[in-house]
């Protein structure tokens, strides 16, 4: 989608739209419209959006007035957003090429216009690259935003924002592709491309690099596959000399359960498994394209979960690089056995001042939080609120669940260190357990299970129907309020 700025309304726009607040109807609009908004009920709420059409210069033109929430709501960015993706969620398919953005009467802050431009983009954004043979009405027509009137420095505030866009969406991407597509080496070679020419440094292990160091744990999970397991990180040096901050994501670029193998019904829905390891990459390169100040690295535990002749074994025990050993008692919890090894080299690697990972790591997160909230577990109390603030800033919510040693016993196994599965009870929590255990000392650590906010089955307010992005706007603004300032 191409957003430009402009002095005056371009000669063959047919379609405007304002941004209005809540209780806020600009008094400048025609009264038919104003009524007519009244009428619909439609107040500014957030995400609201009212049609009308209305004569300008002779013309008739539509115009669309999209609500964004009051204007002292702690979700203010995120509500602003809203009123962007509620335009373009109207219009993609309308037939419509172009909307105008007339900012006159809105107040918006060249921040607040950012957000819309943002949500406008996000929502407009849908992979049809495998739909070739789309009717026309079906396929996106909107294509170019204009926005006049805009307040000062508002052109400079989008150019930073499309790069968290960029960042989504190529999150999105990752998430959407099929694993025929995008398996442990396609993911990285899309990386290698997408990071080309941006100054950041990728680091690929591959199988033989991983055997020498001992990850026996994330290798044991990519046994019954023909893909080959990959160890990715992407390093940003944006800082001064402190030691950088970790991110490291889940990348299963499919989980078919390997031989305890999940149900045939709804396990497409596994392709993105990867969808930590896909924010994780989708994040560096909103903060790598603003060249953030401060050093960042990002790690992907990469593997395809299989079952085969190969495969692991209920009951088998790895041993990881960490030395600490595993009984696999369920070869369906695979995403902790990858990133027991990822989380150790990253330590051992890079030596992290803070850890922050990201992962769709357990089904039992949905049955707890839904699909409103991702769960983070945390050894740290700032570092969780952190995240919470965050997350309320952005929309990418998440909201912290216990853990502690009463459940750290549940993983106890009689004959290796550690078993990968706890009971029936608390799944969520004894699978952060089994993290913590590959966590040294005292670093300050997070786990975000995303299980429930990768994908989505219905349209959202910034997202189609499948691959919403989440956790891009988490790491880039946890980032941005946290290590930069
Ligand atoms: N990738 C799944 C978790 C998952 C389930 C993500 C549904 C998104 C939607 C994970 O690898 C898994 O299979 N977890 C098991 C753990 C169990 C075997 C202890 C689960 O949640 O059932
Ligand atoms: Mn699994
Ligand atoms: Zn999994």
């Amino acid at each position: 989608m191409h957003i430009q700025f402009s002095q005056s309304r371009p000669e063959t726009a047919r379609l405007l739209a304002q941004v209005v607040d809540k209780g806020k109807l600009p008094s400048s609009l025609e009264k038919a419209v104003s009524e007519g908004a009244s009428a619909a009920r439609f107040k500014g709420g957030a995400g609201q959006l009212f049609e009308s059409f209305v004569e300008r210069d002779g013309k008739v033109l539509r115009l669309a007035l999209a609500g964004a929430g009051d204007r002292n709501d702690e979700a203010r960015s995120a509500n602003l957003e809203k009123a962007g993706a509620a335009i373009a969620g109207k219009y993609q398919s309308s037939g419509e090429t172009e909307v105008v953005l007339d900012l006159a009467d809105s107040g918006l802050s060249a921040e607040e216009a950012a957000s819309v431009l943002l949500g406008l983009r996000l929502r407009n954004w849908r992979y049809d690259v495998y739909r070739t043979r789309m009717k026309d009405e079906q396929k996106i027509s909107l294509e170019t935003v204009t926005v006049i009137n805009a307040s000062d420095g508002s052109e400079a505030a989008w150019a930073e924002a499309a790069h968290l866009a960029s960042g989504i969406e190529f999150t999105r991407e990752l998430v959407t592709e099929p694993a025929n597509i995008i398996y442990p080496e396609s993911f990285v070679a899309r990386c290698r491309e997408r990071f080309e020419g941006t100054g950041a440094e990728i680091v690929v292990l591959g199988e033989a690099e991983m055997e020498k160091l001992g990850m026996g744990s994330l290798l044991g999970v990519g046994l019954g596959s023909e893909r080959e397991s990959q160890l990715l990180a992407i390093r940003w040096n944006g800082g001064g000399s402190e030691a950088p901050a970790a991110f490291v994501g889940k990348g299963v670029t499919f989980d078919t359960g390997g031989i305890s193998i999940k149900p045939g019904p709804g396990m497409e829905d596994m392709k993105w498994d990867m969808g930590g390891g896909g924010a994780v990459a989708g994040a560096m390169l909103a903060l790598v394209l603003r060249k953030a100040k401060a050093n960042l690295v990002g790690v992907i535990g990469l593997v395809e979960n299989m079952p085969d002749g190969k495969a692991q074994r209920p009951g088998d025990v790895v041993t990881s690089m960490s030395g600490q050993t595993i009984e696999v008692l369920n070869t369906d919890a695979e995403g902790r056995l990858v990133l027991a090894d990822a989380l150790h080299w990253t330590q051992e690697e890079f030596q992290p001042s803070r850890i922050v990972d990201f992962a769709t790591l357990t089904g039992a997160i949905i049955i707890s939080l839904g699909n409103e909230y991702a769960g983070v577990f945390s050894n740290n109390d700032e570092l969780a609120g952190q995240l919470y603030e965050a997350g309320i800033a952005t929309g990418d919510k998440n909201w912290r669940l216990p853990i502690g040693a009463a459940y750290d016993k549940l993983i106890d196994s009689p004959i290796a260190d550690m078993k990968n599965i706890g009971g029936k009870a608390a799944g969520s929590i004894t699978a952060a357990q089994f993290l913590q255990r590959f966590i040294a000392n005292d670093t300050p650590w997070a786990h975000v299970d995303v299980a429930g906010m990768v994908w989505s089955d219905k349209p959202g307010q910034t997202w189609g129907k499948g691959a919403t992005g989440y956790g891009v706007r988490l790491i880039d603004r946890f980032v941005a309020d946290n290590l930069e300032s």
